[in-house]
């Protein structure tokens, strides 16, 4: 209780908000000011009046606050908190592929660093990836990085022929098929929620598709009371917080990601009293890819 205190002693003294991404662990969900996913995490960060945003996610979206709110600091209380699907691609490797590619346009999925979206002309998150490319010129060719199974998804929902890069999450890859089967054997009325990330064979079997926040979206409006959630488990905590008579269950633990597990109460408090670690994006390539991130932020799916 006293940490908590301390942490909104200080959020108003340095008039800071907390952001959470909504795999962080149960406690610093529940001391956000605003627990999200990537998209709406992004939409936040740009609108905030806070001189300090405490980024409670990865590394890329501290990175993405700081790009789209050049004037506030952004903290990420935990610099050893990455993304290794980001870190499957970088500037160099790119900028070959664009050579080999010239006539297409790149769309980079938000995990991604920023010198990446910097040589992009697009970046999405998985709530929003669909819409982004449908409006995208049919005679465009697009060339998606580095989530290869987000863009699987996307080319089934738009019937666009992309060019997918064979990025993945290492997390989401834990998740078996068989996971979810032997879950649906004991909980034969359970609706199978699947994030995009998660391999064609989960995909195969799960009855929607969805974002983390479509996922809550959903699991609100609907009159199924059972759930079978394949992300990452730290979603269920917000899942059964905001549906007190519905049932959670995740496909699997072997999802967590330990890097969304870095972040601790401890380390928020030690981020706003040592104002620490701040992510600056450098100039040249904050320019080049804010245009990529606005294009983003501006397709707000319903
Ligand atoms: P969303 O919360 O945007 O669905 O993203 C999932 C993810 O893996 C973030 O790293
Ligand atoms: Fe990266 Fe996957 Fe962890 Fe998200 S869940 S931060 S994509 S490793």
């Amino acid at each position: 209780m006293q940490l908590i205190e301390k942490i909104q002693k200080l959020k108003t003294q340095r008039n800071a908000v907390i952001l959470a991404h909504n795999y962080q662990v149960d406690e610093v969900q529940d001391i956000a000011d605003f627990t999200g996913d990537s998209l709406g995490l992004s939409i936040e960060a740009s609108k905030t009046d806070a001189d300090v945003i405490v980024f409670c996610g990865v590394h890329f979206m501290a990175e993405t606050a700081a790009i789209l709110s050049p004037k506030k600091t952004v903290l990420l209380p935990d610099l050893n908190a990455g993304c290794p699907m980001a870190d499957m691609i970088n500037a160099e490797q790119l900028t070959k592929l664009k050579a080999k590619h010239p006539d297409a346009v790149v769309v980079s999925y938000v995990n991604s660093t920023a010198e990446v979206k910097a040589l992009s002309d697009y970046c999405c998150t998985s709530s929003n990836a669909v819409d982004l490319v449908k409006a995208i010129p049919a005679d465009k060719r697009i060339f998606f990085v580095p989530d290869q199974h987000l863009g699987r998804y996307v080319i089934e929902q738009t019937g666009r022929d992309m060019i997918l890069y064979p990025g993945y999450c290492s997390s989401h890859a834990r998740i078996m098929a068989q996971d979810v089967l032997d879950l649906k054997e004991q909980y034969p009325h359970a609706i199978v929620l699947a994030h995009p990330e998660c391999n064609e064979d989960v995909k195969k079997i799960a009855d929607e598709k969805l974002s983390t926040g479509h996922m809550l979206k959903y699991a609100k409006q609907s009159k199924a009371t059972e759930f079978i959630i394949a992300t990452e488990p730290g979603i269920i905590h917000s899942l059964k917080k905001q549906n007190p008579g519905k049932k959670f269950y995740p496909a699997t633990m072997r999802a967590i990601c330990p890097n969304m597990k870095k972040i601790t109460l401890e380390k928020v408090l030690w981020s706003l009293e040592e104002m620490k670690h701040i992510i600056k994006v450098p100039d040249a390539v904050a320019i080049k890819a804010r245009g990529a991130l606005e294009r983003m932020i501006s397709v707000v799916p319903k």
